[in-house]
């Protein structure tokens, strides 16, 4: 058996944030933004947070789905901006939704996260462990930006995915994944500092740290790589590929990924302009949506691929 998804949700947060808006806040303005990024505004949380956007987008999915929530076995959410260091993120949706019988934990792989946890959903599906999982990237990245840095402030945004995924005859074809810890340091966000009764340390908030150009070369060489390994692994041709759905984290980069593999850009659809990098929230945001607006048809071939802090990377073929 393998992993099929079969129903899709998303859920940003209501207050939105152009590139003018940031232009208030830090020394920027829409033509660097857009020139560099193609981001034209995100959505930035207030009442909503991690667990809220997740438990609205897992009820859509399920919706999408016609799945009971009780027939759930297993629950992943992928994130890297809890609400919680515990209870997990899972567990509240858990909690939320009413899937008594699911077993419910987080995943840390930055934006690569959605696709490990699809690629986790397959192994479990594929050894027959669980049959009908809720994957779900959520992120408030809001809450980890240095608000008074505008090389990293302008970038990030705020949302939650969801897909609802059973194990059938046919879906996930293969996957390829990786990770380099040696890179870790380019792209960062400490969590609390060692401090206890014997070694007190002054707690303060850190936030995320980003050079990004080791990045952005880190992205264009890596993905066009992992999905030509992908492709060499199953024997799939690039003609096959109806549509590759990257992290979306800036459109210069998908634009080099698509230049470098020679496959032409409609062949890569992006909302990244209306919700910035919404890390392991950005690929199913943008799955629901291409679901949504009928650009899926049963036996289409995709390729998703996610890239992010680790480094971590990765794709997966899947058959909708
Ligand atoms: N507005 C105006 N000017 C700015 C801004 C801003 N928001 N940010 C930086 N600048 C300035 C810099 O200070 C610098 O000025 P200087 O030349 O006077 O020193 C100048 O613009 C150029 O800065 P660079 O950092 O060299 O700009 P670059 O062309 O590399 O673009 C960017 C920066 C957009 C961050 C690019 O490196 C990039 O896209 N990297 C990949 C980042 C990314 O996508 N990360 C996430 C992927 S992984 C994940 O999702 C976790």
């Amino acid at each position: 058996m393998t992993a099929r998804i079969v129903g899709t949700g998303s859920s940003v947060p209501v207050h939105k944030v152009t590139n003018e808006d940031l232009s208030r806040v830090v020394e920027t303005n829409d033509e660097w933004i857009s020139s560099r990024t193609g981001i034209k505004e995100r959505r930035i949380a207030g009442e909503e947070s991690t667990v809220s956007m997740s438990v609205s987008a897992a009820k859509k999915a399920l919706e999408d789905a016609g799945t009971d929530p009780q027939d759930l076995d297993l629950i992943i959410v992928a994130t890297c901006s809890p609400d919680y260091f515990f209870p997990n993120t899972a567990c509240c949706v858990q909690e939320a939704v009413g899937a008594v019988n699911a077993v419910a934990f987080d995943l840390s792989a930055a934006c690569s996260g959605f696709l490990f946890g699809l690629n986790t959903i397959q192994a479990y599906m594929k050894a027959g462990i669980y049959k009908k999982a809720l994957l779900i990237g959520a992120e408030t990245m809001s809450k980890l930006i240095d608000w008074e840095d505008r090389g990293t402030c302008v970038l990030f945004g705020d949302g939650a995915g969801a897909a609802v995924i059973q194990a059938e005859e046919t879906g996930m074809i293969d996957m390829v994944q990786y990770s380099d810890g040696q890179q870790g340091p380019v792209l960062t966000c400490k969590a609390r500092e060692t401090s206890n009764f014997l070694f007190p340390n002054e707690q303060k908030a850190d936030h995320i740290y980003m050079e990004g150009q080791p990045v952005f070369k880190f992205a264009v060489k890596k993905v066009p790589e992992c999905i030509k390994a992908l492709l060499d692994k199953t024997g799939t041709s690039k003609e096959e590929i109806k549509y590759y759905v990257l992290h979306q984290a800036n459109s210069r980069i998908i634009d080099s990924v698509a230049k470098r593999m020679k496959e032409p850009e409609e062949k890569f659809p992006m909302n990244l302009h209306f919700y910035g990098n919404t890390s392991a929230a950005s690929i199913p945001i943008l799955l629901d949506e291409m679901n949504r607006k009928g650009m899926l048809e049963k036996g289409d071939k995709i390729i998703l691929s996610g890239f992010g802090a680790g480094l971590t990377w990765g794709a997966s073929l899947l058959e909708w």
